[in-house]
């Protein structure tokens, strides 16, 4: 399990832009793969041959916090050569996934499950994306046994479809969701998109136990065998962000609002209250949810009527999931009694750093220690100086990562106020 760990550890600074080198190194995957390597582990581990981050980056002393590591770590991203070659061409994937094989061993996914325990206990994501840069997450959140539904945006570019076409072609377990929409900031058809892979992924397989839901810019704090253990410590209950509705966002759902030319505006209507009288609670997008929450989403005929009524809601993706938790009869919901509510600190799907919650150390208005990436929309772009912090919380992702560092308001959903 070492090897996992530390495999996985190497993956997470990758995606704080942290290793040039092995970006270049893993773009231009050797071709010489010997065959005898498949008989051990340890062609999955990156060494230092691999033109690993150690050659630059001192990993263990920024897992430490240690000032001189995160300055030089801090520098080498703000080089133009490093900028350049965190950016794998999309050219590359549509190519190199030509040869499944080998495009798997040059990219160290994992062919076998890593223990009984993870083989027994599936899981099955939906990735919301818009990028290639989604190959980064899945190669570290891959594992044969688990099942990965994949939504492109309707209205992404040609080639980053292809070289997404490219990637899922090359595993049994990923594929393509059936039905791409075009994702409008704030508005329904980003539920939609989670709700197209629900469909596809409970009627794809029947084994898997969790559903987790993610976009590009989440990365994982946890390796699989992690998450199964802390899923399968919830007792086929669901960990969610479900909390009573502030006055100040009750706007969202007592007003209409609809599409026009791409964005979401109000239509000047006021809506009916919510079926069944249902009580509205407010999330977030992202959830880690029992197979049968999932199955009631799909056929529970009180979640219908109320997925018909959040078409023309405000950000319904930030209140639908919360509220499902809390009708009665849901599997592994609780009770809509606000002693029953959950915060997204106490919840383990995803950990967010917001700027007006961020505060300095030994603050006790402040929920966390400030940001040492940059903000895009008020949420931290993590950076080299967050890890320490990150990998000492208990959730299984965390959001955003980006290597771009810039908006990508499509894919992510985290607009409280
Ligand atoms: C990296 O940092 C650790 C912790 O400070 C230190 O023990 C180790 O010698 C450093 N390694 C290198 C190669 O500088
Ligand atoms: C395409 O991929 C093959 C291996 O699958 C590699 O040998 C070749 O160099 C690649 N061509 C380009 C233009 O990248
Ligand atoms: C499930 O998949 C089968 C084919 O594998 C298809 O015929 C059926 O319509 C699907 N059902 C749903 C609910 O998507």
């Amino acid at each position: 399990m070492r090897l996992v760990k530390r495999r996985f550890l190497k993956l997470l600074l990758l995606s704080v832009v942290l290793c040039s080198l092995w970006m270049l190194r893993a773009s231009r995957p050797k071709m010489s793969w010997n065959p005898s390597y498949i008989m051990g582990y340890s062609w999955l581990e990156y060494t230092n041959d691999d033109g690993g981050p150690e050659k630059v980056c001192n990993c263990s002393a920024i897992l430490r916090g240690e000032t001189g590591a995160l300055e030089q770590a801090k520098l080498l991203t703000i080089t133009k050569d490093f900028k350049k070659s965190v950016q794998i061409p999309d050219e590359y994937y549509v190519n190199a996934t030509q040869d499944c094989s080998q495009f798997k061993i040059s990219r160290k996914y994992l062919p076998y499950p890593l223990s009984q325990e993870e083989e027994d206990f599936p899981l099955a994501y939906s990735m919301v994306v818009h990028h290639k840069n989604f190959e980064r997450l899945l190669r570290a959140i891959y594992s044969p046994q688990n099942i990965y539904c994949v939504h492109v945006d309707k209205i992404s570019d040609i080639s980053v479809f292809s070289a997404i076409m490219g990637i899922t072609s090359c595993f049994p377990n990923v594929f393509m969701v059936s039905k791409s929409v075009s994702v409008v900031y704030a508005a329904w058809p980003r539920v939609q998109a989670d709700l197209n892979c629900m469909a596809d992924l409970y009627n794809a397989s029947t084994t898997w136990k969790y559903f987790i839901n993610l976009c590009g810019q989440d990365f994982p704090l946890k390796t699989n065998l992690e998450i199964v253990r802390m899923l399968r410590s919830l007792r086929g209950g669901n960990s969610l962000e479900s909390e009573q509705i502030g006055g100040g966002k009750k706007w969202r759902v007592t007003n209409a609002y609809q599409i026009v030319d791409g964005q979401i505006q109000a239509s000047g209507k006021v809506k009916d209250p919510p079926p069944f009288n249902l009580p509205i609670m407010s999330g977030n997008a992202y959830i880690a949810v029992s197979r049968g929450y999932v199955c009631s989403v799909l056929e529970d005929n009180r979640i219908q009527a109320l997925i018909e009524w959040a078409k023309d809601t405000y950000s319904p993706d930030e209140f639908l999931w919360a509220t499902i938790q809390r009708i009665p009869g849901v599997p592994g919901s609780t009770w809509p009694n606000s002693k029953y509510d959950m915060t997204d600190i106490n919840a383990i799907t995803r950990l967010v750093k917001w700027a007006w919650h961020e505060g300095s150390q030994g603050s006790l208005e402040a929920v966390y220690p400030e940001c040492h990436g940059n903000h895009v929309r008020s949420i931290c772009v993590y950076g080299a100086g967050d890890l320490q912090w990150l990998l000492k919380q208990h959730h299984l992702f965390a959001n955003k990562f980006d290597t771009r560092h810039r908006s990508h308001s499509l894919s992510t959903a985290w607009r409280s106020t």
